[in-house]
C-alpha cells in the first residue's frame, strides 16, 4: 500500500495503548563529559518544592488528554533524581496519585547516582512508594570512572548498590563499555564485577560520543569499532551465562524482572512526560501526538504549562514504531503494530518484505523479530521503514 493511501486511511484506535508517566529532574552534582541528557550542574540548594509544583502544573495541563486512563508505571529520571530529598519525592508521588489513577502495584522507578546515595534516603524513597531503583554505576574500575568524570569511586558504587538492595528488591545498574583506553580484558572484568553486585537487572551501553558534549571536543581515544563489537559479545555472553535474559539491545534481566516502564516505550505505548525538557506520546481515537516541555530549568520553573504538542503524521508511524520495537531481542507479535499505531497491518508490509529479503528480519505466525544480522545492523534495518517520498 502506498504512503498516500496509508495517510488517507489514517489512524484509528478502538482501544488505546497502556499509559506510563515519565518525570524528569534536570540537575546533577556535576555534568559528565559524555552526557547529552537535559541535565544541568547544580549551583546551591535545589528549588525542590517549586519544581514539584511545576511538575503538578504540567500534569494538570495534560490531564484532559488522558481522562479516565490509568498509569501503569512511573519513572523518575534525570539528571539525578536522588538529589531530591525523600520528603520531596513523597510529596511528588502523593500529588501524582491525587491527580491521576495509578494502578495498584505500578512499577515506580527512581534513578540514583552512587555519589548521592544514602541508606536513609533510599528507605525514605521506598516509604514514598518507589519500588525500583536504577543506579548509574558506569564502571567498577576507578581509573575508568575518573576518565568518565564521575563523582564516585568503584567502592562507593558497590556500597550504593548494597544500600539499594537492602531497601529494594528491584534494582538496576547502568554500565558502559567501549570506554577511553579500555581493553577487552578490562571490559570483561568490568561486566563480571557488575554481575557480582547481584542486581536482578543490568543495562550495558556502548559509550557514544554525542555532539554538544565535552567528549565531542576533547575526543578521548576510544577502542576500535571491531574491539567494541567484541566487547558487546563479551557482555552478552557473560550476562547470559550468569542467567540474565537479554531482552532489549542494552537491557538484561533475571526472569520476571524486565523493566515494565521501558518495555512500554519499546512496545510503543503511551506516556506522559513532565519536567524540564521531558517529552511524551499520547494516542487518541484518530491520531497520535507528541508533546515536549520547556528545556531550561530556570525558564521551565518560571513559565506556565507550555508543552508543545504536535500530531505525528500517519506515514511516520511505521518508522517510529519500528525504531522502538526492533530493539526487542524477541521482537513483537504481529498484532502489536496495529494496536499501537492505529494503522492497518498492511502499512508495515513493504518494509517487512525488504527486511526479510536482506536477511535482517524473520517472521513466524506469532512473532516479527530482527535476525542476529538485523540486530548487528539495527540502523540499516530501521531505515527500511522510513516514509517513502
Ligand atoms: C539518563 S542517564 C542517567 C543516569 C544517572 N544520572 C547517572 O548517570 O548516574 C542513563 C544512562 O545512560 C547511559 N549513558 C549516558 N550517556 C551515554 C553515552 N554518551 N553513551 C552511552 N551511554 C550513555 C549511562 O549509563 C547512564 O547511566
Ligand atoms: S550524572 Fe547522569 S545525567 Fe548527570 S551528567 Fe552524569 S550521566 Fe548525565
Amino acid at each position: 500500500m502506498s504512503a498516500v493511501l496509508r495517510d488517507r486511511r489514517g489512524v484509528h484506535f478502538e482501544v488505546l495503548p497502556p499509559l506510563a508517566l515519565y518525570i524528569h529532574i534536570p540537575w546533577c552534582v556535576r555534568k559528565c563529559p559524555y552526557c547529552d541528557f537535559n541535565s544541568h550542574e547544580r549551583s546551591g540548594a535545589l528549588p525542590e518544592s517549586e519544581y514539584v509544583a511545576s511538575l503538578f502544573r504540567d500534569l494538570e495541563a495534560l490531564l484532559p488528554s488522558v481522562w479516565g486512563r490509568r498509569v501503569h508505571s512511573i519513572f523518575i529520571g534525570g539528571g539525578t533524581p536522588s538529589l531530591f530529598s525523600a520528603p520531596s519525592i513523597d510529596a511528588l508521588l502523593a500529588g501524582v496519585r491525587a491527580r491521576i489513577l495509578v494502578e495498584p502495584g505500578a512499577e515506580i522507578t527512581l534513578e540514583a547516582n552512587p555519589g548521592t546515595a544514602e541508606a536513609e534516603r533510599f528507605r525514605g524513597y521506598r516509604d514514598a512508594g518507589v519500588n525500583r531503583v536504577s543506579l548509574g554505576v558506569q564502571s567498577l574500575e576507578d581509573a575508568k570512572l575518573r576518565a568518565l568524570g564521575r563523582i564516585h569511586s568503584a567502592d562507593e558504587a558497590r556500597r550504593a548498590v548494597q544500600m539499594a538492595l537492602a531497601a529494594f528488591d528491584n534494582v538496576n545498574i547502568d554500565l558502559m563499555y567501549g570506554l577511553p583506553g579500555q581493553s577487552e580484558a578490562e571490559a570483561r572484568a568490568d561486566i563480571e564485577a557488575g554481575v557480582a553486585l547481584g542486581t536482578p537487572h543490568l543495562s550495558a551501553y556502548q559509550l557514544t560520543i554525542e555532539p554538544n558534549t565535552v567528549f565531542y571536543s576533547t575526543r578521548p581515544s576510544l577502542p576500535e569499532p571491531d574491539s567494541c563489537a567484541d566487547m558487546q559479545r563479551i557482555v552478552e555472553e557473560t550476562l547470559e551465562r550468569a542467567g540474565f535474559e537479554h531482552y532489549e539491545t542494552s537491557a538484561f534481566a533475571r526472569q520476571g524482572r524486565r523493566s515494565r516502564h521501558n518495555l512500554n516505550y519499546w512496545e510503543f505505548g503511551d506516556y506522559l512526560g513532565i519536567g524540564a525538557g521531558a517529552h511524551g506520546k499520547l494516542s487518541f481515537a484518530d491520531r497520535v501526538t507528541r508533546h515536549e516541555q520547556m528545556k531550561q530549568p530556570r525558564e521551565y520553573l518560571q513559565g506556565s504549562a507550555t508543552a508543545q504538542s504536535k500530531t505525528v503524521a500517519a506515514r511516520e508511524l511505521p518508522f517510529e514504531f519500528m525504531l522502538n520495537a526492533l530493539r526487542l531481542v524477541e521482537g513483537f507479535p504481529p498484532a502489536l503494530f496495529a494496536a499501537r499505531t492505529g494503522l492497518a497491518p498492511t502499512a508495515l508490509e513493504p518494509g517487512l518484505r525488504q527486511a526479510e529479503d536482506k536477511g535482517l528480519l524473520e517472521r513466524t505466525a506469532d512473532r516479527i523479530r530482527p535476525t542476529a544480522r538485523g540486530r548487528a545492523f539495527l540502523n540499516d534495518l530501521t531505515e527500511l521503514f522510513l516514509p517513502q517520498e
